[in-house]
């Protein structure tokens, strides 16, 4: 205990904000317990404690009736939980203490039984990878969700045209649907990455014990297919150290959370006046306690935020783990916050934009005034220059800059500048070269695979359908 552990403050609270005393003992439980957090693992512990008794009693390490009066045990537990007459207790620390002392009120004696060739050690390991495996494959179930949301707005927007933009400047038109199907790419590349995470960490560390392993006859097997591993981890000094998976998991998560805040600010800057590209209702924006005319999109603005805390996460928890030796430190109790905390995240701002998705709606005219405007089928009259005239592209650039030029200084957009302004720079120039310079056409001709025009969107909503669950 430092000295300032036991200061007080001019009005006789202690340094920590009166909560604690100064005492050693009870600032060591303060520290140590982990029980408010840990207990989101009582599914798992009850999963792994089953598995476990189960495999003690088939290895003979348990007698039946003592294997019988445990799992016994455990189910009035469960249903203690879900009662919530299941007493938490500060003073048992963790879950896993929560639960044996628990049982041994339940059942007595058998009860101390359950740890033999158990570790706390493996014990939080396992319910770690339980719990970090369901969170990816419900990030997985959730993007691919979203991913319907999407196919579903691309599909009846599959030829509304819209500017597409580099540098946040209009560049060529595309349309909506096809802008909607990139995002479809990023979210399918995200739940590919939780399912590799998953595939990768789902093997069981029960049995690994403390550290070392255990001189008792335990089948490792049988409790790894029990708890649908793949199989049992390989090494014992691994199996109680790795939270790889946990920060694998986390990197996908912040990986996601970036494509999520993406299109979460191209809907902040879609619903603004300027834009006008979309309208979401009042369902999933709010108005302002001042400015009567205001429609915020707080539930895009705070899906793009979201990527903060979940990046923060593995930030936190790479970091825990940088330089902790081999085999189990309590630094690793740290892993649990950041993590629970990432997926409640994740989980909602992946649910909250599939609603966004769902609820949005195209301003179709604003759309395709704004993809004719600045110039947007510049690259068109190069590359009908190029077709037809057999330029190089490069003197194709030039000219076109020209006529850019020129139509600007005429105030006037490509489509309605004079023939004989274009002829002025090139001769060769027809009327025909006005059919490829209307937004339409510009999309139309993009049939390039994985292009703008709308067949070619349809046949990527078409793959998706076919792929999705
Ligand atoms: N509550 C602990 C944790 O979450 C469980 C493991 C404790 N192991 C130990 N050797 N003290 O990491």
């Amino acid at each position: 205990m430092t000295d300032d552990a036991s200061k007080t403050t001019a009005d006789g609270q202690t340094m920590w904000g009166g909560r604690f005393s100064a005492k050693p003992a009870e600032l060591m439980q303060a520290i140590n317990v982990s029980i408010s957090f840990d207990r989101r693992l009582a599914p798992q512990d009850l999963a792994g404690s089953r598995a476990h008794c189960a495999m003690l009693t088939k290895a003979g390490v348990i007698s039946s009736a003592d294997g019988a009066r445990i799992l016994e045990g455990l189910d009035t537990i469960e249903q203690e939980m879900a009662s919530g007459a299941f007493p938490f207790r500060d003073e048992f620390e963790d879950i896993h203490m929560n639960v044996e002392a628990r049982l041994k009120e339940l059942i007595g004696e058998p009860a101390g039984r359950l740890h033999t060739a158990r570790s706390r050690n493996d014990q939080v390991a396992v319910d770690f990878r339980l719990w970090v495996r369901e969170a990816c494959e419900r990030s997985a179930a959730q993007l691919q969700a979203l991913q319907r949301a999407l196919l579903a707005k691309a599909e009846v927007n599959a030829d509304t045209i819209m500017p597409g933009f580099t540098h946040l400047q209009p560049a060529q038109p595309v349309t909506f649907g096809h802008h909607l199907m990139a995002y479809v790419e990023m979210f399918g590349r995200d739940a590919s990455r939780f399912a590799d995470a998953r595939a990768r960490m789902n093997e069981s560390p029960l049995g690994a014990a403390a550290l070392a392993g255990s001189p008792f006859p335990i089948d490792r097997h049988m409790t790894a297919k029990a708890l649908g591993f793949d199989a049992p981890t390989a090494n014992s000094l691994d199996s109680v150290s790795a939270r790889d998976f946990a920060l694998e998991a986390l990197a996908a998560a912040s990986i996601c959370s970036t494509h999520l805040s993406r299109l979460a600010e191209e809907i902040v800057l879609w619903v603004t006046p300027q834009f006008g590209f979309i309208k979401l209702t009042d369902a999933f924006t709010t108005g302002s306690s001042i400015m009567p005319q205001k429609r915020n999109p707080d539930a895009a603005e705070l899906v793009r935020a979201k990527v903060g805390r979940i990046l923060g996460s593995l930030v936190s928890l790479m970091t825990v783990m940088k330089g902790l030796p081999l085999a189990y430190s309590k630094d690793m109790q740290e892993d649990k916050q950041p993590v629970f905390e990432a997926f409640d995240s994740l989980s909602l701002a992946l649910a909250a934009m599939t609603g966004m998705v769902l609820d949005l709606e195209p301003e179709r005219e604003r759309m395709a005034a704004a993809a004719g405007a600045g110039f947007s089928t510049a690259t068109d009259l190069a590359d009908w220059l190029v077709r037809t005239l057999n330029m190089p592209f490069r003197q194709a650039h030039h000219i076109t800059g020209a006529a850019v030029k020129r139509a600007e200084g005429l105030g006037v957009d490509l489509p309605n500048l004079p023939l004989a302004e274009l002829q002025a720079l090139d001769p060769g120039i027809t009327a025909e070269v006005y059919k490829v310079l209307t937004p339409a056409a510009s999309v139309a001709s993009r049939t390039s695979y994985g292009g703008a025009a709308p067949a070619q969107v349809r046949a990527q909503i078409k793959r998706w359908k076919e792929l999705l669950p």
